[in-house]
């Protein structure tokens, strides 16, 4: 079922969600939670979602970028993948710049200032522990995702003079953009 977004300014996103309980992973609430969140956001054709932003003040996040999709021309693929209660790790202290959007922040785009290189430990939805590591623009998805768990949007960490319209991202960055993803993917694979 497609549930709907909550947008900028709803209190919900503000703030901190919930570890889910190891022993609800298989419970019916969980995993149509899960099955929602994946097709909202296939729907909306996102990079990620989590839970707040439908309103579940719960700690599980989605990601996944699939190389068909126009809008993330260019962007590595990113499998399918459930992050439940993950925690993050910043791995050194190298960042680079993200373009990023957030589909409870529509129509714009903003330039955000990410750790290079993360480690995630995360519960998949079978509720097995998993840990991840992730570089790059892969990395700044996740950290996107992460930071909604937190109440934490996107533009509260972007540089203020860059939440563009996104005719403002397409006409003045969308050239040079995939030689930017191209650049970050080579130094960090
Ligand atoms: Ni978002």
């Amino acid at each position: 079922m497609i549930r709907s977004i909550l947008q900028i300014g709803d209190p919900a996103l503000r703030e901190r969600s919930v570890e889910i309980d190891p022993a609800a992973i298989a419970g019916a609430a969980t995993q149509a939670l899960i099955d929602d969140l994946i097709e909202t956001m296939r729907a909306h054709d996102g990079a990620g979602i989590a839970a707040p932003q439908v309103g579940v003040l719960e700690r599980v996040c989605i990601v996944e970028v699939r190389t068909d999709q126009e809008r993330y021309r260019g962007h590595p693929e990113i499998p399918l993948t459930v992050l439940i209660n993950p925690t993050v790790e910043m791995l050194g202290d190298e960042t680079f710049e993200n373009f990023e959007g957030c589909l409870s922040v529509p129509g714009r785009r903003g330039k955000v200032r990410r750790a290079a290189g993360i480690r995630s430990h995360a519960l998949d939805r079978a509720g097995r522990p998993f840990e991840r590591e992730y570089w790059g623009v892969r990395s700044g998805v996740f950290q996107h995702e992460l930071d909604h768990l937190d109440g934490i949007l996107f533009v509260d960490r972007a540089d203020p003079d860059s939440i563009w319209p996104l005719d403002v991202f397409e006409e003045r960055f969308r050239p040079g953009y995939a030689k930017h993803i191209a650049a970050i993917g080579a130094r960090y694979r």
